[in-house]
């Protein structure tokens, strides 16, 4: 009895001297371990007389109780210490303003593209998008260009490593896979997307670049109705004031071709340089789909007629914001991409 004594006398001391969480564990495997003093002070019980055995169990047990709940609490008074000594010696400012999130924005193609979605939207478009790398055929053979035609210089290729495959050099050939896909069934969407020449870069040119792509067929589909579409979208795009003019072109896929263009304002300082003294600025390419293009695409040209147009989105941008550089777009520069 007088050696538990002891033992409670010692523990309690020792526990006061621990001065950390470190400590006070050292401490608790020294006593409670598996080979702990506390142990072995219960372990006593089996060598003693019986008649001393219960009261023996008694006191262990009641020291066993107080070391515990002493222990308990110096490790709580341990831990809160750690958290005031970390909370004075690393202050927190808790009135400091919080650190502003820098909020993005839409790069300036996605966001004239969604005006041209929500424009053709409104006119009952579909938005279809096709592959960005294509085969030779549909590229240009489908769309009434065979091998070795003149008009295939009209657009710089990139050609791949695998023969018969190009990076698109526009989005027309979109209009072949749509027809295909529709069956037969009147058509009418916008395909835009990404396209790849192999041009010098220079201010007015580069070698990626958007287009919106245009196809509406169906029965009596007119050259009025390509029209009366183009107009709808300059109005909507550029000013209700908008006039639009319609010179005839040449597209292999077309037939008639046009290049339709729209005036520019005339109290823009900027007219005469972007219209280069003419007040007319060019903003697309349209005609209506040659007959081989419709067969291409699985359609029967003595049924049905349909009309197609490219527009650049870069290009109508520029015009737009005065934008004099064509390589800003793909630069990444903030100072530009900010403006927007
Ligand atoms: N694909 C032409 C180009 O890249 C643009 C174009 C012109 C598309 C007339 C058309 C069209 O659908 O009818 O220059």
């Amino acid at each position: 009895m007088d050696e538990l004594k002891a033992l409670e006398q010692q523990a309690l001391a020792a526990l006061a001297q621990a001065a950390d969480e470190t400590k006070l564990r050292e401490w608790n495997t020294e006593y409670f371990g598996d080979s702990g003093k506390m142990k072995a002070a219960m372990g006593q019980i089996g060598k003693l007389p019986k008649d001393q055995k219960a009261a023996y169990g008694a006191e262990a047990n009641r020291v066993k109780a107080a070391l515990t709940a002493a222990y308990e609490a110096a490790l709580k008074e341990a831990k809160e210490k750690a958290l005031q000594a970390s909370l004075t010696s690393n202050p927190y400012d808790v009135t400091l303003p919080g650190r502003p999130r820098t909020r993005g924005r839409l790069h300036p193609a996605t966001q004239i593209l969604r005006q041209i979605y929500a424009i053709f939207a409104d006119l009952g478009f579909q938005i279809y998008r096709t592959r960005e790398v294509e085969t030779d055929k549909l590229n240009f053979e489908d769309l009434n260009m065979p091998a070795h035609h003149p008009a295939r210089d009209m657009w710089d290729t990139f050609f791949t490593t695998t023969p018969g495959v190009v990076l698109r050099t526009h989005t027309s050939p979109g209009q072949i896979h749509v027809m295909k896909e529709s069956g037969g069934k009147p058509i009418r969407v916008i395909l835009p997307g990404m396209c790849y020449r192999n041009e010098a870069i220079s201010t007015r040119s580069e070698i990626q670049f958007h287009q919106v792509e245009g196809l509406v067929v169906g029965e009596g589909v007119t050259m009025a109705d390509l029209k009366g579409t183009i107009t709808a979208f300059a109005r909507r795009m550029f000013g209700p004031e908008r006039q639009v003019r319609i010179r005839s072109s040449y597209f292999p896929f077309t037939e008639p071709s046009i290049e339709v263009d729209i005036d520019w304002p005339k109290d823009d300082p900027n007219r005469d340089r972007l219209t280069k003294g003419t007040g007319w600025l060019e903003i697309l390419g349209a005609g209506m789909v040659h007959p081989n293009v419709l067969r291409a695409g699985g359609y029967d040209p003595d049924k049905v007629t349909g009309f197609a147009f490219g527009m650049g989105p870069q290009r109508m941008l520029m015009l737009k914001h005065a934008i004099d550089d064509i390589r800003l777009f793909w630069q990444n520069d903030l100072r530009f991409l900010r403006q927007f």
